[in-house]
């Protein structure tokens, strides 16, 4: 990785400046459904305690639109963190002003502290340059752990930076962009990206960006009707977006590109539903697709079984029905086979990671995102504002 990591900073005794993505998912009851991104924090948090320094945590959850709204408040997030790092982490009531900086002055050398939803102030998000400095003001060392985030140029990912001499990567960070750098820029062949997931707009720049990098590109998912109906086939009520048909028609010559052979179509987009296996020229009328055929899953496991390396970013049918689920699980598998037998899986977060979850094959991968979003705009090409915004190695 081309930046400085936390590895390059004198932390002890220094108050360091951590902006996190504790972004989690919360049940209706406020409780925690998925403490991933907590867990991935993990490394970074636990060697400023180690190096002696002074933890201060700072991330959003949800988007409460620049106001105070507890229902998006990361106390419960503070909770679950305590119980991991077996410690008090002391919570403040808000991310800048005295009560931060009362609370800060009290604490000690490997004390942890975490700072208020910073999106209850809509500066935040404005990147304004006097709430990055309240913010920069409050550490001596600043560390962006929050790949997650690092797709938005908001106060606490790129205002702030301006403040710090070094401004640094953490640990998920550098692993985030060593596993995406990888898939994106150097990976061994054969390649094989797999790209599913329902929509094609939110593909597209992956689909191009990767294409003369990649063996072979897997399409599934519902992104695939528009390259079936491209291909002149009814489609019956299957998700479709009439606006990226010559975009889709236009894919269609690239060899490299392979696109099911058959499907499995249901009457309706529930768990009772009726379903039927079909080629993908003989789709019903009135029916939807809804998952990848068997012969499909053979093909593409076969072109899997060989790859060296493989991306993989949206899931190939609609995964949380378990009747439509038997494409991604099975697809799972594939990559999980042959990532034990050397290939390199890097695989976006989001729904893909989401599926993965359900069939117990996430730690099957050599490497899961923790982002949705950002690992899909890397994977695109683009230019990350937080991950810019690091000093660079010299
Ligand atoms: C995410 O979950 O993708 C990140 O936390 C970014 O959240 P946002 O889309 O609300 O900026």
């Amino acid at each position: 990785m081309k930046k400085l990591t936390i590895r390059d900073l004198d932390i002890k005794n220094k108050k360091v400046l951590v902006r996190v993505d504790f972004n989690v998912p919360l049940s209706s009851a406020g409780e925690i459904s998925d403490d991933n991104r907590i867990r991935a924090a993990l490394p970074t948090i636990e060697y400023i305690i180690r190096e002696n320094g002074i933890t201060i945590l700072m991330s959003h959850l949800g988007k409460p639109k620049g106001k105070l709204d507890m229902k998006y408040s990361l106390k419960p997030v503070a909770k679950r963190l305590s119980e991991l790092i077996n410690r008090e982490v002391l919570f403040a009531d808000d991310c800048i002003g005295s009560i931060v900086e009362n609370l800060i002055q009290q604490a000690k050398p490997g004390d942890v502290v975490l700072l208020e939803n910073l999106r209850f102030h809509a500066e935040e998000e404005k990147n304004n340059p006097d709430f990055a400095k309240s913010l920069a003001m409050l550490g001596d060392l600043y560390v962006n752990d929050a790949f997650a985030t690092a797709h938005r140029a908001h106060a606490s990912t790129e205002g702030i930076t301006k403040f710090f001499k070094t401004p640094v990567a953490g640990f998920l960070m550098e692993k985030e962009i060593d596993y995406l750098s990888y898939v994106a820029e150097s990976p061994k062949h054969p390649y094989v990206a797999i790209i599913g997931g329902s929509k094609i707009t939110d593909k597209l720049g992956v689909i191009k960006n990767l294409l003369p990098k990649v063996d072979y590109l897997l399409l599934g998912g519902g992104l695939i009707f528009n390259f079936i109906k491209a291909q002149g086939y009814e489609i019956g009520s299957s998700i479709f977006e009439p606006e990226m048909l010559a975009e889709a028609k236009s894919l269609l010559s690239e060899k490299k590109i392979k696109l099911p052979i058959d499907i499995v179509i249901a009457d309706k987009i529930d768990a009772s539903a009726n379903t039927k296996i079909v080629n993908t020229n003989a789709i019903l009328l009135g029916w939807s697709g809804v998952d990848i055929g068997p012969e499909t899953i053979k093909s593409y496991s076969e072109i899997i079984k060989n790859a060296k390396t493989i991306a993989w970013a949206g899931p190939i049918g609609i995964f949380e029905i378990d009747k439509f689920a038997n494409g991604s699980k099975e697809i799972g598998l594939a990559v999980a086979d042959a990532t034990s037998a050397g290939a390199t899986s890097v695989v976006g977060g989001g729904d893909t990671g989401s599926a993965l979850k359900k069939f117990g094959l996430k730690n099957k991968m050599s490497f899961v995102s923790t982002a949705g979003s950002a690992s899909l705009e890397f994977l695109e090409g683009k230019e990350l504002p937080g991950i810019t915004a690091l000093k660079d190695k010299v």
